[in-house]
């Protein structure tokens, strides 16, 4: 028998959290003992894992002492405190969190797009930012083919990408508006039921929000290209789960859609829904609960012979989140994914 591990996960009662623990299951992953870990508000729950019961553990009250990978899902501050105190105690972390990312020596991995990065991790290996992920996944193969140099994204970000508390906010307002009154307003500045926010994360420099500068410093990071131009505009919609992408990428030479679109068929992790007169393309309701990160409306630029136009869509809870973290870990482990 191969070697199994001791596996916790921080932030465990929390949207990506759940998915952890599911997609540690559906794949098989060689957990010796599972650990869950959460806040003081989830003691005493317990969560199912492959058939058993798991009681949640009050973060503070524990100790990372034998474990051996780590998944952290609770937050950028909670994983500026713990995380080190993980590596210390032995384990790998693989941190979901925005903490650690564009550190020098933390590597930043997609396993489609830099599976190589893994072997250089010192204790800990950053998960991307779910938009960043679905969109360098299908980028990479493209960039291999005809040399990424500028990248136009607008994206589609549903509810689930802000947590739990987001989901219950637009079910209220849904059936607020139902029932002929208004509903609460508190996780975003304005109202989510039947509206689009131009606005993810805090504003930042150059009126950017810190999503879209995420989007560019990750992009470059991940792809290796440190001065690529990447210009995003996120946008909240209404979507209970799956971000959808309109990405508009331009490149070094010449491209054609329909070698982009076999290029994305054979490429890893990626299923391409592209045929419009079937009214079949990629959609948030499709991906939920799937692993690709499907990609259609795959078309060349009008107006520039070297640019592509298309539409991605992925399950930001699974390909954007708790699934990549559990392929890092099966990468760190040399196990086949
Ligand atoms: N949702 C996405 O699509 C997505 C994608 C990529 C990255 N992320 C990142 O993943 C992290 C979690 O996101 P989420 O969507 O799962 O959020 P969430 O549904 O709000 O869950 C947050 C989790 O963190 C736990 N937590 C919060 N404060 C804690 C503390 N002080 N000590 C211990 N545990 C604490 C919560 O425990 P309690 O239940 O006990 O409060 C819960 O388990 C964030 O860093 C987020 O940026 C999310």
């Amino acid at each position: 028998m191969g070697k199994e591990y001791n596996v916790a996960i921080v932030g465990a009662t929390g949207a990506v959290g759940e998915a952890m623990r599911l997609i540690l299951e559906e794949r098989g992953f060689p957990v010796a003992r599972l650990r869950l870990m959460a806040s003081p508000r989830s003691r005493g729950r317990r969560l199912a894992f492959r058939g058993e019961e798991v009681e949640v553990e009050v973060l503070e009250e524990s100790t990372f002492e034998g474990v051996d990978l780590a998944l952290f899902s609770a937050g950028a501050s909670v994983s500026l405190r713990f995380a080190p105190e993980a590596v210390r105690a032995g384990a790998l972390v693989v941190d979901n969190s925005s903490a650690f990312r564009l550190e020098p020596d933390v590597p930043l991995v997609v396993p489609e797009v830099n599976p190589g990065e893994v072997a250089g991790n010192r204790g800990i290996i950053a998960n991307p930012n779910c938009s960043t992920i679905q969109m360098v996944v299908a980028l990479k193969p493209l960039h291999d083919r005809w040399g990424l140099r500028r990248v136009i994204v607008s994206t589609y970000q549903s509810v689930s990408g802000t947590g739990r508390r987001a989901l219950v906010e637009l079910e209220n307002q849904l059936r607020s508006w139902l029932e002929g009154t208004e509903g609460p307003v508190e996780v975003y500045p304005h109202p989510i039921a039947f509206n689009c926010l131009p606005h993810i994360d805090v504003f930042q420099e150059e009126g950017y929000t810190r999503e879209e500068w995420k989007m560019v410093r990750e992009t470059r990071k991940i792809m290796g290209l440190p001065d690529l131009p990447v210009t995003a505009t996120t946008v909240r919609v209404p979507v209970r789960v799956g971000h959808s992408e309109s990405v508009y990428a331009e490149f070094e030479n010449p491209v054609n859609a329909e070698e982009a679109r076999q290029i994305l068929r054979e490429a890893p992790g990626v299923v391409v829904e592209d045929d419009p007169q079937r009214n079949l393309y990629p959609l948030a309701l499709n991906a939920e609960g799937k692993d690709p990160c499907f990609v259609g409306r795959i078309r060349a630029d009008l107006f520039h012979p070297n640019a592509l136009n298309f539409w991605v869509v992925a399950d930001n809870l699974r390909k954007g989140a708790a699934l990549n973290a559990v392929q890092i870990a099966e990468l760190w482990a040399g196990l086949p994914s």
